[in-house]
């Protein structure tokens, strides 16, 4: 086993992944999982043995909470850590993996308990304990390949009521989001990581606020966001790339040119909310609840 896997093992990135992979299963994930629309439906792309399938099966000590369960999963988290009442509300499962490991076969176990450095007992004993879990809870994983039809004929085996989500490198979102084309969309959640499409700063357009009735012109090459920093004006940004909603402004009148990975097509449609970091204005005047 150790000579067939020998050139995978000495890469220090198959370790990290390990730990990312039985990391991502719990620790990150489930702070925000509960709080997306419920139920969910969690396909994982690159599942390996399924093991991140299983984030409402494992036990969580956030210190301040607990949700009982083996292997117990323990992290710190600061004050702005949303910890969840309850676990999420996953329906249906399923996983896509070039080479999907089989927890009934004991070498392709053993592969996997290699991955984990030698000195981190507690990640192996985890690990082992995540593997009980999975091993009795079989979720189902297809091999496949992210770049064919798999994934749309996963997708399609989804129950139809469940919301789906999807967050990974921009390839992954794009081919996820042509498999859920007939899919309503307020059902299909993306995150991109990366901007969708460039910002528009073409200015040109004068931006009013309501409650202030401070009014200002866009001049080419600058965002809304940028003009009202520059102004002295108080607004939440963070990534300035239309990438995690925290600029959103609600839209009295006007019609924004939508640049962000955030708002669904029906609410860019509907022209009622506007991510300021990225969004350009296809009419004169864009009259925002400021
Ligand atoms: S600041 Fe992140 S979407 Fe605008």
């Amino acid at each position: 086993m150790l000579r067939r896997h020998a050139q995978a093992l000495w890469a220090p990135s198959n370790r990290g992944y390990l730990y990312q992979l039985i990391a991502a299963a719990g620790w990150t994930s489930l702070p925000w999982l509960p709080l997306l629309p419920q139920p969910l439906a969690l396909i994982e792309v690159g599942a390996s043995a399924g093991l991140c399938l299983l984030p409402d099966r494992y036990g969580y000590d956030y210190g301040r909470a607990t949700f009982a369960g083996e292997p117990m999963l323990r992290c710190a988290v600061n004050e702005a850590t949303p910890i969840p009442d309850s676990l999420p509300q996953i329906v249906w499962r399923a996983g896509l993996d070039l080479n999907p490991v089989d927890l009934a076969d004991a070498d392709q176990v053993a592969w996997l308990e290699t991955l984990v450095w030698p000195e981190q007992a507690e990640r192996l004993a985890n690990l082992r304990a995540a593997i009980k879990v999975a091993a009795a809870n079989r979720p189902r994983i297809v091999q496949g390949d992210l770049l064919g039809d798999s994934l749309a004929r996963l997708c399609a085996e989804a129950p139809k009521d469940a919301h789906l989500y999807c967050c990974g490198p921009t390839p992954m979102l794009k081919a996820f989001e042509a498999a859920t084309a007939d899919w309503p969309r307020a059902q299909i959640h993306v995150e991109y990581f990366t901007p969708k499409q460039e910002a528009d700063k073409k200015g040109g357009f004068v931006v009013e606020l309501a409650r202030s009735g401070q009014e200002f012109v866009i001049p080419e090459g600058k965002s809304i966001l940028q003009v009202l920093l520059d102004a002295g004006v108080d607004v939440d940004y963070s990534c300035e790339l239309g990438i995690c909603g925290a600029c959103e402004q609600r839209v009295i009148s006007g019609t924004p040119e939508h640049r962000d990975a955030i708002l669904t097509e029906e609410e860019q449609a509907s022209n009622t909310k506007v991510m300021i970091c990225c969004a350009g204005c296809k009419s004169e005047r864009l009259v925002l609840d400021l």
